[in-house]
């Protein structure tokens, strides 16, 4: 395993729609190992692989430490209610935005043996699952944000303000 560079909003590659796994080869798993590692260093909960540079269908994806997944070609089946709340990415580092997605979606895709999954998630994985195919086709949560990217002390004063709104 190796940790890889993850490339960061400006570079092109971010921005190229990306191909379809043919097979899951030695390559390939090697690529899968190298994301988690990537992505658990960078402290994030999904990385997808063109951030690593590579541009193949590949998502992995741990929202809670303990529960790695992977997602190859995947392919969104359903969705269904809405959340709206802070979205950040490794690939923008230190900065934050407010994004709408769906509260749920069930997508399928195809695991490291290669073998047809079905993915469901609410909330926090449901989001993640939503940003990172999106990276699969080039695009970047920073063009869905609901005003402004915020950076950390901006971020940390909204949240403010929406409690004081909720109370
Ligand atoms: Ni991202």
């Amino acid at each position: 395993m190796a940790l890889r560079n993850i490339r960061e909003m400006g570079d092109d590659i971010l921005n190229k729609k990306c191909k379809p796994v043919k097979e899951v080869n030695e390559r390939t798993l090697d690529l899968i190992d190298d994301m988690f590692e990537t992505m658990y260093e960078a402290n994030g909960v999904g990385l997808a692989a063109p951030q690593v540079g590579i541009l193949k269908r590949i998502v992995v994806i741990d929202t809670t430490g303990e529960d790695p997944i992977v997602l190859i070609n995947p392919v969104i089946l359903e969705t269904s209610g809405e959340q709206t709340g802070q979205e950040g990415c490794l690939s923008v580092p230190g900065k934050y935005g407010i994004v709408t997605r769906p509260n749920y979606v069930r997508c399928k895709c195809l695991n490291e043996n290669f073998e047809e999954t079905i993915i469901e998630g609410e909330e926090l994985l449901a989001r993640a699952i939503c940003h990172e195919i999106a990276h699969l086709d080039g695009e970047l949560y920073v063009d869905r944000i609901e005003g402004e990217l915020m950076d950390n002390a901006q971020l940390e004063k909204y949240l403010e303000e929406m409690e004081a709104n909720e109370a």
